[in-house]
């Protein structure tokens, strides 16, 4: 392990057990980056309150406890321990980083299944901007857990199924399959559901034949089916295209949407209730998972299966997280959905524990996605009011990208590729730069910006270093160092990508892709300070302190590339 935080936290608890006795071998040492000093360690404070004594004693006490110490020690003010690193150990595991090709990110052992439950449209209404940052905050989940060497398996739980598609078929009979499948392909999925809509609320014979269709479509009616189908592939052509312009990994054998439940609703109901964990209630088969009220403090119930015999989408849950677990069987199941449906998720997975499907082995976890706004801090909508196509919305990064790289002298292919990766990188890295669980306003402007911590400022950083090695006429890997550390501002970058590797694994851990760009954008900035103080081709610069700036250069270039790519961000060669 490199990661100093770590390095330092094991031998100053060490110390602490042998200053103090076993006992105190796993108290937190408080290792934190210090003003004064690389790191300090605030443990001294809360242990002299412990063992009574005073602070700095206990201070001095851990410092002469150390050995085998990376570093010096100082005892400052009450108590705190300030620690500095020694140059010749940054150097040497920098060396090491830069030699292994995972750049310090260990493996989890044993590696766990992890099932991610993302992105998942509705198929009677349009891909809307709410599903675009399901879409992107899962899909650098699912590559960080890939990555760490966990399993993965992607669950798209698509709404593709309900009584709106019993109005659905009857419009695409109306207006014919060839039509009809024309405008879902193009994305017109909203205009296609509110022109059978309108017709179901305007025309009795219209909805009569929608209701009947229900039913066939229900028992399993083979022509019905077949439309079924007709309408649900244009559908899902359409979402590949925007995957396919995302570049998110989500191929066809992740679809597992709520029709696929179907055939298993009927047993969810029964093994519920035969097993005492659902009761009727008003007609109602529900459970009432301990611990949640109504505003009026009575039990508030999971509806499984509705008074007339139908079911809803706590239903779909319910048979979703047992297969899940039972077939899929996953240690861990992440459902990266809005965070209005939290108290949703809170009770399917109480209820799912109630009935004994979900075992405290397995970990259900809801990563709740926060609200999109515009820039008027309200929900995201266009002009005229309708949320916007996601299509449309990506095509638009697109194009202001290609404005913002036109003068650059690209031939038009190239110019193309650049705009392209700069367009989808923005647009992905602005969404997962924020918490994903506030609100995230959609500003093209601040995404597309050359500056600050957004995609275009994390490729141009690569692009830089890039190009420093054309002009050197060497190979990224080539470049093998050794790194000495001279300069404050190379000791300081060194430093920070040491933690690189147990910050990814804190990342999949926590579910918490913006501390990764945090990283990469601190990356970038000591990158810039180094470019300022650190000349690399220069004449005058000696050939040994050249060999590893360059190393250094490459090494940051690693863990920006591995960095972008675990989020999903494209990496262009130059901008
Ligand atoms: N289709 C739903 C929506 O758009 C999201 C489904 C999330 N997954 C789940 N297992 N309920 O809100």
């Amino acid at each position: 392990m490199t990661d100093p935080q770590i390095v330092l936290t094991e031998r100053v608890q060490q110390a602490l057990a042998h200053a103090f006795g076993p006992e105190h071998a796993d108290a937190d040492p408080l290792i934190r980056p210090s003003q004064f000093a690389d790191f300090q360690a605030n443990v001294a404070m809360s242990l002299a309150k412990r063992l009574r004594r005073a602070p700095r004693e206990v201070a001095e006490a851990i410092k002469s406890a150390l050995s085998d110490f990376p570093g010096t020690v100082d005892v400052s003010g009450p108590g705190f321990l300030n620690i500095t690193l020694d140059d010749s150990w940054i150097e040497s595991e920098a060396q090491r980083v830069l030699a292994d090709p995972r750049l310090g990110v260990g493996s989890i052992a044993p590696s766990q299944t992890v099932v991610i439950d993302y992105s998942a449209p509705n198929a009677a209404k349009e891909m809307h901007v709410g599903h675009l940052r399901t879409t992107i905050v899962g899909d650098s989940l699912a590559r960080l857990h890939e990555h760490l060497g966990n399993t993965v398996i992607r669950q798209n739980h698509l709404g593709d199924w309900g009584t709106p598609f019993g109005m659905l078929i009857e419009h695409l009979l109306d207006i014919g399959e060839e039509t009809a499948v024309a405008q879902l392909e193009a994305g017109m999925g909203t205009e296609f559901y509110q022109a059978a809509r309108a017709k179901f609320d305007g025309d009795e014979a219209f909805k009569q034949r929608a209701r009947v269709r229900v039913t066939t479509l229900q028992s399993g009616d083979p022509d019905t089916m077949r439309l079924w189908h007709v309408f649900m592939d244009a559908t899902v052509r359409y979402f590949n295209k925007v995957y396919q312009l995302l570049g998110v990994t989500l191929t066809d054998a992740d679809l597992a949407g709520e029709s696929m439940y179907n055939p298993m609703l009927q047993k969810t109901c029964d093994d519920l209730e035969a097993s005492g964990a659902a009761v009727i209630s008003d007609g109602a088969l529900c459970v009432f998972p301990p611990g949640f009220t109504g505003s009026d403090d009575k039990p508030l119930p999971l509806i499984i299966r509705k008074s007339d015999g139908g079911y809803g989408y706590a239903s779909t849950d319910m048979a979703a997280i047992r297969y899940r677990v039972h077939d899929l069987k996953a240690d861990r199941i992440l459902y990266v959905v809005g965070s209005e449906q939290a108290l949703h998720f809170r009770m399917v997975f109480a209820a799912a524990r109630v009935a004994g499907w979900l075992p405290d082995t397995v970990s259900a976890e809801h990563v709740q996605i926060g609200m999109m706004l515009g820039k008027d801090g309200r929900r995201f909508k266009t002009r005229s009011g309708e949320s916007i196509k996601l299509f449309d919305l990506l095509q638009e990064a697109i194009a202001r990208a290609t404005a913002a790289i036109s003068d650059r002298g690209y031939d038009e292919a190239t110019k193309s590729e650049i705009a392209r990766a700069v367009g989808m990188g923005a647009v992905k890295y602005a969404d997962l730069s924020v918490s994903h669980d506030s609100e995230y306003v959609l500003d093209f402007d601040r995404m597309l910006a050359f500056t600050g911590n957004t995609g275009p400022y994390m490729q141009y950083a690569t692009a830089r270093i890039r190009s420093i090695f054309r002009r050197a006429g060497i190979e990224p890997s080539d470049a093998k160092g050794p790194i000495l550390l001279g300069d404050p501002a190379e000791r300081a970058l060194a430093l920070h990508l040491l933690g690189f590797g147990s910050l990814v694994e804190q990342v999949a851990e926590q579910s918490e892709p913006h501390r990764l760009c945090a990283f990469l954008y601190e990356t970038s900035s000591l990158l810039s300070t180094f470019y300022e103080q650190c000349p690399v081709l220069r004449p005058e610069v000696p050939p040994e302190t050249r060999a590893s700036r360059l190393a250094l250069c490459a090494l940051t270039m690693a863990v920006l590339e591995t960095g972008l790519g675990l989020l999903g961000v494209p990496v262009p060669e130059r901008m």
